[in-house]
């Protein structure tokens, strides 16, 4: 077997204040952990601006794993992390031209971290290793490495959803970043729907098409194109959900319920996530269903996100406005129908949490995958299982039939999604929790992570071009 060596912007190294993790590490780490490798990516602390750059990555072993870790300079992740990944490729690719902001000086960080990342990882690379990058901040890597010489197997996965062509082509240089995935040997996408929008991309551009199956041509070099929805821990997790249920919190949580119903909601604070109109759902549902009044309460719960960003500054502030004026407008003195919570809690907690939840909303406005979903699942009691209400725009919902799918862009249709929820008879519960736990649990992350392993590892023969990019 090969040596892995993963790379991704976050890496969640063992070390205190250790860059956090999201939806992308969770998932890793497990996988990580039992094969061991090379994990190389920022190392979540910032360097000076002037600072010069470094020359070797930062190395911490622990276990099988050892994590590569590069200090980034305030200048860089203004440009590379804030600017260019995700003021530009995170709301284009999520659907929101609105929200985007394209500058050369961003752009130029982009490729510069990419080159650094590039400069410091080639000198660790061995020939038979196998390198599998994730995610949009590093879409150059692979051709950054191979034009220093790199003829390694190599990977990349996208977490976030691949545009129709349409929106893709606002982006100026879409043919560069279109050219950078062309230098990996296997590409990854949650879904059958990015798959399509990338073969489109490709034909109407007339930068590439498909040869047959998984295999296309991209800038005149051949690879293998895969959708590979990314999963969870998932029989793990339904243990940590059944253990936590003597949870210190979540005992606090039941208490505090006093019987009413728990919905819940967790995302990072991103307008991707679509809280505003989840929230302005649940008021409809308020409203429209007034004998639920008192019977329930909502738990949002929000770590802030990405708060350099001035479009993440200002949903901070609308979503915290939102959530008062709603409380404000339907409180009781003895309720108080949202509690919205901005910090993160942890995962033993969360599962416990998801567990207590007689439904749990997961209503993004786009989302490449959405783990909570699965989670969700995962953590249900099987002889009394919550319900998910989940929107049709995750990726999720490719696959997990059995939630009631929603359109978050309809809130009143939201609202009655909630209510029906609230109300579902036991064995349409379980009949639809069934379908689901056992598409997650047949397709895991380590399903998921073996799946693109395999592809990487085994060269496909097929006798196609492969030109040098
Ligand atoms: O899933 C998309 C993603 O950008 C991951 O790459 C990342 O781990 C997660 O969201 C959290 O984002 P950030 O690292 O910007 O906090």
């Amino acid at each position: 077997m090969s040596r892995l060596v993963v790379v991704s912007n976050r890496v969640p190294a063992p070390k205190p204040g250790g860059a956090s993790a999201g939806g992308l590490a969770v998932a890793l780490s497990g996988a990580m952990e039992a094969r061991g490798g090379v994990w190389f990516g920022w190392s979540g602390d910032t360097a000076p601006h002037d600072a010069p750059e470094p020359e070797e990555a930062r190395l911490i072993v622990k276990d099988k794993v050892t994590y590569a870790l590069v200090d980034l300079t305030e200048r860089d992740l203004e440009d590379y992390y804030s600017g260019f990944s995700n003021r530009m490729l995170w709301p284009l690719f999520h659907y929101r031209m609105d929200l985007t902001g394209f500058t050369r000086v961003t752009l130029g960080g982009y490729y510069r971290v990419n080159k650094l990342f590039s400069k410091l990882l080639r000198k660790m690379v061995e020939p038979d290793d196998i390198v599998w990058v994730h995610d949009y901040h590093l879409v150059p890597l692979a051709a950054d490495l191979r034009a220093a010489g790199l003829k390694n197997r190599m990977g990349f996965y996208l977490h976030i959803p691949f545009p129709p062509p349409d929106i893709l082509t606002v982006l100026p240089n879409h043919a560069d970043i279109v050219r950078g995935l062309a230098a990996y040997d296997v590409i990854g996408f949650q879904t059958p729907y990015d798959v399509e929008n990338f073969e489109t991309y490709l034909r109407r551009e007339k930068l590439g098409r498909r040869l047959s199956g998984h295999r296309f041509v991209v800038h005149g070099r051949a690879v293998t194109v895969m959708a590979l929805p990314v999963g969870i821990e998932t029989e793990a997790f339904a243990k940590t959900a059944q253990a936590s249920e003597k949870n210190a919190l979540v005992r606090r949580a039941e208490e505090s319920l006093v019987g009413r119903s728990l919905i819940i909601g967790v995302d990072r604070l991103d307008y991707s996530k679509g809280i505003a109109e989840r929230i302005q759902a649940f008021e409809s549902f308020l409203t429209l269903d007034t004998e639920w009044r008192n019977r329930c309460t909502y738990l949002q719960i929000t770590p802030k996100s990405r708060s350099d960003v001035a479009e993440y500054a200002q949903m901070e502030r609308e979503v915290a406005e939102l959530a008062g004026r709603v409380n404000g407008a339907h409180a009781d003195l003895d309720w108080t129908p949202i509690r919205y919570v901005n910090r993160a809690i942890g995962r033993n907690a969360l599962a416990g949490l998801y567990r207590l939840a007689r439904v749990g909303l997961v209503t993004p406005l786009r989302d490449g995958m959405n783990l909570v979903a699965k989670e969700f699942v995962a953590s249900q009691k099987p002889k009394d299982p919550g319900v998910l209400l989940l929107s049709r725009f995750a990726g999720a919902a490719h696959e997990l039939d059995g939630a009631l799918i929603t359109n978050p862009y309809d809130i009143d249709g939201t609202a009655g999604a909630i209510a029906r929820a609230l109300e579902m008879p036991l064995d349409e519960r379980a009949d639809r929790w069934t379908r689901m736990y056992e598409r997650i649990r047949n397709h895991d992350v380590a399903w998921w992570c073996d799946s693109f392993l395999k592809a990487l590892e085994q060269p496909a023969n097929d006798g196609a071009e492969v030109r040098p990019i």
